[in-house]
């Protein structure tokens, strides 16, 4: 089994970075597999609502966002982290989810997922929220810890120095683990996927 732990920082190596590596050391030592993809420094255009992507499962910017779907069928499970940039999620990472999520639950559907988020002082539960919410349209059962996923710091040392926001990033590793093996355990017994309906599609014109 397998996570992949999404850095939606513009820094490879910074708050965010911190936290999902504290996830990460968790899930190995609960023998769950890892990845930490960053999205990278390039800037990354938004959703241009083209569509073409229902048809080819790929966006028609060929960046990380392509990338990380390739990765992202293989996984079992995902944690996506973001700085907070005035209150919400970082341009960068708000451009990747819009991409990564659209027309493609099949890829997602029914895998655990949780978002965590590193600010200096403010925002975090806002989006907190707004990261959920890509999972959540996604029937991607949202894994939680003992208080909502954030850390506080401007720098890794300072995040490290968070330490109810560290507990909390290992608090959410060993319940990914868990629930990861009871998703493993159900399906070796042979339980099946709920059943999907034909979508409807109701626009708001009547
Ligand atoms: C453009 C920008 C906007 C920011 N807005 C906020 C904010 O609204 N609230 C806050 O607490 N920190 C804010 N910060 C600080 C970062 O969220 C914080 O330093 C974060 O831990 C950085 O994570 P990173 O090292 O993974 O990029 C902002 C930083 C930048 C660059």
């Amino acid at each position: 089994m397998k996570v992949i732990l999404v850095n939606g920082s513009p820094h490879k190596e910074g708050c965010t970075y911190t936290g999902l590596k504290e996830i990460e050391k968790v899930l190995r030592a609960e023998g769950i597999d890892s990845e930490i993809f960053w999205i990278g420094p390039a800037p990354l255009p938004g959703c241009h609502g083209c569509s073409k992507c229902l048809a080819t499962g790929r966006c028609v910017f060929n960046d990380s966002v392509n990338e990380f779907l390739g990765k992202a069928e293989a996984a079992d499970g995902f944690i996506f982290g973001s700085p907070v940039h005035f209150a919400s999620a970082g341009g960068a990472i708000t451009s990747f989810m819009d991409r990564a999520f659209y027309g493609k639950g099949k890829i997602f559907r029914l895998k655990p997922a949780a978002a965590i988020v590193s600010c200096r002082r403010g925002g975090a539960t806002a989006t907190f929220d707004q990261l959920n919410k890509y999972f959540t349209i996604s029937s991607m059962p949202v894994v939680s810890s003992k208080y909502w996923n954030m850390i506080h710091g401007n720098t890794p040392e300072e995040v490290m120095k968070d330490g109810e926001g560290m507990q909390t990033m290992r608090e959410l590793g060993r319940n990914m683990a868990w629930l990861l093996k009871c998703i493993n355990a159900g399906k070796e017994s042979g339980l099946v996927s709920p059943a999907q309906e034909t979508p409807i599609k109701t626009n708001f014109i009547r």
